[in-house]
């Protein structure tokens, strides 16, 4: 077994509420994701999803525990993680091509290197006729597939994304959703992505790290074994798959009994 790319133990936290009181938000996270691996963490909303990955960034401390990534502990930000939130987060100042050359540019890449890095970012995301454009001139599946090759072409270790298609209609996510194991394809890339969509996770996830609240814990870590292993790039297909439709049932379940023990502890 290759030693796991990501790994975190025994991670729990603790957010000051005043008074010197706490809220325990995570509790004993311990999960591993191996290199070129696509890791999806899955759960209802308020489970500790975003502060799980806010951690791995470095945005956030562990209260206790250990993340170790490639061997180091994490401390901080770094740009060896690229990190990918829902919201645009384009310079509209800056058209596609500034916007994708921004972080080599400041990282200091020569420009024939920026130039051409940029190029086959914005082409791996099909934006190749949209170079020129400026993010006003973009609908909201263009700007986050800018925000995709922008945080690509820094050349991350690892690639985080927070519900990264969640503020988009339906048809742009599933393709989307589509391009994004295109890209895990092309680039062998290791991601770890939040999402509160079963389908999504479903679909996009070599495993999926299911949490459940309050609070916030890893209850499940699913394979979707009837995916035998591979990455299937079009949505209807996985879904005819032998398999899909019972793991989508299970998952709903646990779904579903996640909102009812919410319900009482806001009783
Ligand atoms: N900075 C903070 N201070 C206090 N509580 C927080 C803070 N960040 C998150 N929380 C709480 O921690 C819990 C988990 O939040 P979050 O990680 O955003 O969940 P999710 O992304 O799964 O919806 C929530 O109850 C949230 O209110
Ligand atoms: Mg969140």
């Amino acid at each position: 077994m290759p030693e796991a790319k990501l790994h975190l133990s025994g991670v729990s936290k603790r957010f000051p509420v005043g008074r010197g009181a706490s809220f325990e938000a995570l509790r004993d996270i311990s999960f591993e994701v191996a290199a070129n691996e696509i890791c999806v963490i899955l759960g209802p909303s308020g489970c500790g999803k975003s502060t799980v990955l806010r951690m791995i960034a470095g945005l956030e401390e562990p209260s206790e525990g250990s993340l170790v990534l490639d061997g180091h502990p994490i401390e901080g930000p770094d740009r060896e993680r690229g990190m990918v939130f829902q919201a645009y987060t384009s310079f509209d100042w800056l058209n596609v091509r500034g916007n994708v050359e921004y972080g080599m540019r400041i990282n200091g890449v020569p420009a024939g290197e920026r130039r051409e890095r940029a190029r086959h970012f914005i082409d791996l995301v099909h934006l190749s006729d949209f170079a020129d454009a400026y993010p006003s001139q973009l609908s909201g599946g263009m700007k986050q597939r800018v925000a995709i090759a922008r945080t690509l072409a820094n050349d991350p270790s690892l690639l985080l994304m927070d519900e990264p298609f969640g503020a988009l209609d339906a048809e742009t996510r599933w393709h989307m959703q589509e391009l994004l194991i295109e890209i895990a394809r092309a680039q062998d890339t290791t991601i770890v992505m939040v999402t509160h969509d079963i389908e999504e996770a479903i679909f996009l996830a070599d495993k999926i790290i299911f949490m459940s609240r309050n609070p916030g814990q890893v209850h499940d870590v699913i394979v979707p074994a009837f995916k035998n292993g591979k990455r299937i790039t079009d949505k209807e297909t996985v879904i005819a798959i032998d398999g899909y439709a019972a793991l989508e049932q299970q998952i709903m379940r646990m779904m579903r009994a996640e909102g009812a023990s919410g319900n009482k502890a806001n009783e």
